[in-house]
């Protein structure tokens, strides 16, 4: 970047107004949910105290006028990772937008490069969910290596496709197409004295769930305690449905679905470490058939998990598979990288676990469910 009027600095609450109206061609929806968004994902993130965000000042009195003084953003999603014991802290960037007026003139490539400037050695990784075509040939540029594709498996039957198709057909937000959300505790769902359907988290239940099992073989597990919990799902863009299993009127598992622009896509964000009871929660869902298609991310997935969804009926391709894999994301990889300057061969490595193989990984989406 060679104009050195553009100034890197750290985002500040103060800004979130401007950088509300640079993300929007992310984000779907009104300013005052893009301004939750940021305060939520940046300002509220509980594992760091200030926002890990930057924003470039464009301080030009002879700019057209129009063009906010704010004209580049770059977030940055903290979240706790545990490996053999080792606990370590990973940053995600996201939300990377440019003011169309300073596009292609290397002020993401500096963005990324600051931030990384700012915390040598306290984040050991990097990693990012949701790279688009427009921000990957900067993160490759950067020295991220592409971890896994970003395919999902899928659950649909031939009625399923067919409300999915018809809720797509009359628009989302159609009042005539129910959706798991409206049916949340009511008794239209189909009983079960086993299972409960909330629109609210359980926090504590869900860290003690969500703590690792035996026999579970992933080596870099997003550690989900309760204070992740009470963030996580605070997310203003999405709209989440909580099942509970209960044994003697106790917890025993959950799963979370996040809802789609459509509402009978139902996508698997979540789910405890009991695979027992994660089964038996997904064949409910299917069972009450009330998402047309339920999908679940492929890379985050540990075997057992991939491989009892298969004998339910789940795979990559079929109708569903393609409406859902063939999307303008389809081909667009998870990547990874060391926080290091230059990486050297063991950066790659963490406790001797090879970051660039995903078996390695347990990851669950998080940012990347909503936008
Ligand atoms: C993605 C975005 C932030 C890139 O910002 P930018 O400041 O223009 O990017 P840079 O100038 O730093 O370019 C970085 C690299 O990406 C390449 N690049 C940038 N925009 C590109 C595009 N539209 N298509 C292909 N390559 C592109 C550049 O050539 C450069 O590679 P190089 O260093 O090998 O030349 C900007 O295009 C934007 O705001 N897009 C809309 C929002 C968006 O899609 N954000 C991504 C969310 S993950």
């Amino acid at each position: 970047m060679d104009d050195s009027r553009y100034q890197v600095r750290a985002y500040r609450p103060e800004d979130r107004r401007a950088v509300a109206d640079l993300v929007e061609c992310l984000y779907h929806g009104e300013a005052s949910r893009r301004l939750a968004t940021l305060r939520w994902k940046y300002e509220s993130n509980p594992y760091v105290s200030s926002p890990p965000a930057c924003v470039v000042d464009y301080p030009d009195r002879s700019a057209p006028r129009g063009i906010p003084p704010v004209v580049g953003f770059l977030g940055l999603t903290v979240m706790r990772f545990a490996c053999e014991g080792q606990q370590l802290l990973v940053r995600s960037p996201g939300d990377a937008a440019v003011h169309p007026d300073h596009r292609r003139r290397g002020i993401l490539t500096e963005m990324t490069r600051w931030s990384r400037r700012q915390v040598q050695g306290s984040f050991p990784l990097y990693l990012t969910t949701t790279a688009n075509r427009q921000s990957l040939p900067a993160a490759l540029g950067a020295g991220y290596f592409p971890l896994a594709s970003g395919v999902s498996l899928c659950h649909s039957t031939a009625s399923g496709l067919e409300r999915y198709l018809l809720a797509k057909r009359r628009g989302q937000g159609s009042s005539e197409t129910r959706t798991l959300l409206d049916l949340c505790g009511s008794d239209k769902l189909p009983h079960s004295e086993a299972i409960r359907v909330e629109q609210a988290p359980r926090p504590d239940a869900m860290a003690a769930l969500a703590a690792d099992h035996p026999g579970t073989a992933k080596r870099i597990r997003l550690v989900q305690d309760t204070a992740f919990f009470q963030w996580r799902y605070g997310n203003p863009l999405g709209k989440y449905v909580f099942l509970f299993q209960e044994a003697r009127g106790r917890p025993v598992g959950y799963l979370v679905l996040g809802l789609g622009r459509n509402p009978q896509r139902a996508h698997i964000l979540d789910y405890g470490a009991d695979p027992e009871a994660t089964l038996s929660l997904v064949r409910y869902v299917i069972r009450s058939r009330l998402a047309g298609i339920l999908s679940v991310p492929l890379w985050g997935l540990d075997c057992e998990l991939a491989s009892n969804l298969t004998k339910l009926g789940f795979g990559q391709g079929g109708p569903a598979g393609w409406l859902v894999n063939h999307g303008p994301r389809h081909d667009l990889p998870i990547l990874v990288r060391p926080g290091s300057e230059l990486p050297v061969a063991e950066d790659w490595f963490v406790d001797g676990v090879d970051v660039r193989h995903p078996g390695n990984w347990c990851l669950k989406p998080i940012v990347s469910d909503a936008a």
